[in-house]
């Protein structure tokens, strides 16, 4: 896979004013696409202070981070918050919104995550839409430096497109010079696991937004409401997403 075009391409986005989320060549309306980002941030969000012992992270790397939307909402439950990014344009938006929070421990580096080697201590490593522009060899060297520098106790999170098939390749068709990898959901999880990582769980985005809808729907009628209308929102979101090729996962790992 020509890595180096995504790279090009990412490097040059950033000095644009498009958003880095709007490349799935299934994007279907900038309405949609901010209601379901909202419902996957806020459901993801609640899932990790709930894994981070006492609700807090020391350490967060978030690699690939983009114009830093997900770093803004994990630097209140940080102690310490590292953003990473090929693209400067996207490293300077993502300070910007650093400074502004007035977090007392950040960094903005811009680098290839491949060369990265920073992790050490990170009790969270965030991994968002990243992996899909990089080869399978450099995937697993990614995984194994990750999980041998970061905390014993640490949390990766990982979300990208995966394919109904086993390793299509894909080309954006939003610009068409660049490829990324939708590769198997199942494929990511055994390339974790090959790399030392145990897998907490893996979900696919029409899972997270029909428990995310119930979650703010229906809290007020108790956990029983909560469950029922989780599992019929899930049913409807799921069904929608059959029509798809492919869709977002959300895989969680932990170190040990
Ligand atoms: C689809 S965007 C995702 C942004 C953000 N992480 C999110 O979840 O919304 C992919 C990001 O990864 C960055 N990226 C792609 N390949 C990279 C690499 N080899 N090293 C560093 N950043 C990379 C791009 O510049 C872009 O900001």
């Amino acid at each position: 896979m020509p890595v180096e075009a995504a790279l090009r391409y990412w490097t040059t986005r950033g000095n644009s004013d498009r958003s880095p989320t709007a490349v799935c060549p299934r994007c279907t309306s900038p309405r949609y696409e901010a209601w379901s980002r909202a419902k996957l941030q806020a459901w993801t969000l609640a899932r990790l202070a709930r894994l981070a012992p006492g609700g807090r992270f020391r350490r967060v790397v978030d690699l690939g981070c983009g114009t830093g939307d997900w770093a803004e909402l994990l630097a209140p439950i940080a102690d310490e918050i590292v953003v990473v990014d090929v693209s400067p344009g996207f490293v300077d938006q993502a300070a910007e919104r650093l400074r502004r929070l007035s977090h007392p421990r950040w960094r903005a580096e811009c680098c290839d995550v491949r060369r990265f080697d920073d992790i050490e201590g990170a009790d969270l490593v965030f991994l968002g839409c990243v992996l899909t522009y990089l080869d399978e060899p450099d995937v697993l060297e990614m995984l194994r430096k990750v999980r041998s520098r970061m905390a014993p106790d640490g949390l990766v999170y990982q979300r990208d497109y995966c394919a109904a098939r086993p390793h299509s390749k894909e080309l954006r068709t939003d610009t068409a010079d660049y490829f990324s990898v939708q590769r198997w959901a199942l494929r990511y999880l055994a390339l974790a696991e090959a790399c030392g990582l145990r897998v907490i769980e893996c979900r696919p985005s029409w899972w997270v937004y029909g428990d995310q809808w119930a979650t703010e729907r229906l809290a007020c009628c108790g956990p029983a409401a909560v469950r029922a209308g989780s599992a019929a929102a899930r049913a409807v979101f799921g069904a929608a997403a059959l029509a798809s090729r492919a869709c977002s996962y959300t895989f969680l790992y932990s170190a040990r």
